[in-house]
């Protein structure tokens, strides 16, 4: 049996353009992250500066335009001036946030070559657990002033004679968690952001500032919270963040394909609060959002490491099926419809700590089934997203009712005058036939259909079995004077790739 489903797109119906900032990721100095991820002096293709080859080659495939670093928890506590100057001076520090011992043997500047490296913008981080305004306002004279101040001056005596110019900055992280290292009120945070932000701007006037959000949409505090630091820092920030990370604990796939509702919902309402802190204000000015943690995160919640002070320790290495990469498409695709919203988005993470990309220390890198809808998404979603009139058949599922068989976005590059369509089938037993209607497009060519689908939802890619989740070129699917008609297989992530001919 197949099921049925429609969508009709027109060429001059659009959401918005895609800021290319939505395809960002994080790394954080968590787990083997930084020390045996991208760093490890060590392995047979590291550079001089120890910075492995083979994660620059897996990173710079996926076009990341933007990392967030240094963190995530580890930023509440974190003394930026550790992590500079001479690294034999650096010091070992007990580091709270997950319990290790961090060596600072990369820091800011040593992030900012690979950041060079692998053709990426810094989204920064300043630390408003442990500390505030001075040492916010430091680092960003330490690292975009040119020259002539005490802490320009002391990066160009540490070999950095050009600024490194980071625009994107955080206001702390999390700061409504209480496992947050100086977690606060939302009182207490929206003051001393936008105080920070103030000093921050000061020394570069010419940065963006992200107000930290809620930790979920789970916390007790969600929407009071965004609605009393916007309301305290209006003026001063640009972008209210969101973290949403999902996971099919409960054993429950088709409750768990449907997150993406919850993840598209969150968006909607923190939009609304942002709306709400503009009209209470009387504002012309719009508050974008910053998506900069989200992914399927199986091990959360779960301890630190055993035992404390371990240098590095592997930590949440989640290994990702073939079910995950289709929920990390739908989430990708939710993101996508939301883009005159959601102006970066960041996968949490990057490399080794759950992550698309592993590796051992020492040895090889393998991708992960989650690469691909990133790889997908990060190469062929450039442009515009188009309104999609969708009709597909629905299912209920324990938390969700009328969830659509079909999670679908379609992207048009100006550019290129290639059209995109990306589609999850969420059945798990039957294939879809689709019929899209994009005549307003004149003539088509199809590219290419590539395909993620596996007989087993539950098939993962090891360091051993790097390719058991791997997409494939070959989709059935055939253009017919501006009419579209494909097969997704059951559970499959597909990209349909069209070349507009006249
Ligand atoms: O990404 C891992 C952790 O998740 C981050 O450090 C924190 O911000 C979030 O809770």
């Amino acid at each position: 049996m197949t099921i049925r489903a429609n969508m009709l797109v027109d060429k001059h119906f659009t959401v918005s353009a895609v800021d290319p900032r939505v395809y960002g990721s994080f790394i954080e100095h968590l787990g083997r992250a930084v020390y045996g991820g991208i760093y490890d002096p060590g392995h047979p293709t590291a550079d001089a500066s120890g910075f492995r080859q083979d994660a620059l080659e897996a990173i710079r495939a996926l076009q990341v335009p933007i990392i967030r670093y240094p963190g995530g928890n580890f930023v509440s506590g974190y003394n930026w001036e550790d992590g500079v100057g001479p690294k034999s001076e650096r010091p070992r520090s007990l580091e709270l946030a997950w319990w290790t011992t961090e060596t600072n043997q990369i820091g800011t500047n040593e992030f900012a070559d690979w950041a060079k490296l692998a053709g990426t913008e810094v989204m920064m981080a300043v630390n408003l657990g442990t500390r505030g305004i001075d040492a916010a306002r430091n680092l960003v004279e330490y690292c975009n002033h040119p020259s002539g101040s005490r802490w320009s001056d002391l990066r160009i005596a540490h070999g950095y004679r050009e600024p490194h110019r980071f625009k994107t900055w955080c206001l702390g992280n999390e700061m409504d968690g209480p496992w947050q290292i100086g977690a606060k009120t939302a009182v207490e945070y929206g003051r001393l952001a936008n105080e920070t932000a103030k000093a921050m701007r000061w020394v570069d006037p010419t940065i963006e500032l992200v107000a930290c959000g809620s930790s979920s949409r789970g916390m007790p505090t969600f929407a009071d919270w965004e609605a009393t630091v916007l309301d305290l820092t209006y003026d001063q920030v640009d972008y209210l963040s969101l973290h949403a990370y999902y996971n099919n604990n409960e054993g429950d796939t088709a409750n768990f394909l449907a997150r993406s509702l919850d993840l598209d919902q969150f968006i909607q309402s923190v939009a609304a609060i942002c709306d709400y802190v503009q009209a209470k204000k009387r504002s012309k000015k719009k508050i974008m959002l910053s998506l900069d943690e989200w992914n399927v995160w199986n091990s959360i919640g779960s301890s630190r490491a055993d035992e404390r002070w371990q240098i590095a320790p592997p930590e949440f290495e989640d290994v990702y099926t073939h079910e995950d990469a289709l929920a990390v498409g739908c989430f990708l695709i939710t993101i996508l419809k939301n883009a005159d919203r959601v102006k970066m988005a960041c996968i949490a993470q990057l490399i080794n700590t759950i992550a698309p990309i592993m590796t051992e220390t020492g040895g090889p890198l393998w991708l992960q089934s989650t690469y691909y809808p990133l790889l997908h998404a990060s190469n062929y979603g450039r442009g515009t997203v188009l309104l999609a009139n969708v009709d597909s058949p629905k299912y209920d599922a324990k938390d969700y009712t009328d969830v659509p068989y079909l999670e679908s976005v379609c992207v048009f590059d100006e550019a290129t005058e290639q059209l995109t369509i990306f589609a999850v089938n969420r059945h798990l037993e039957e294939t879809m036939t689709l019929d899209v209607d994009v005549r307003s497009f004149g003539s088509l060519r199809l590219i290419e259909h590539l395909v993620l689908a596996n007989d087993d939802l539950k098939a993962v890619n090891t360091k051993e079995t790097p390719n058991r989740v791997v997409p494939a070129s070959g989709g059935q699917t055939a253009v017919d004077q501006g009419r579209i008609s494909t097969r997704l297989s059951r559970a499959s992530w597909n990209v349909i790739r069209l070349q507009v001919t006249k």
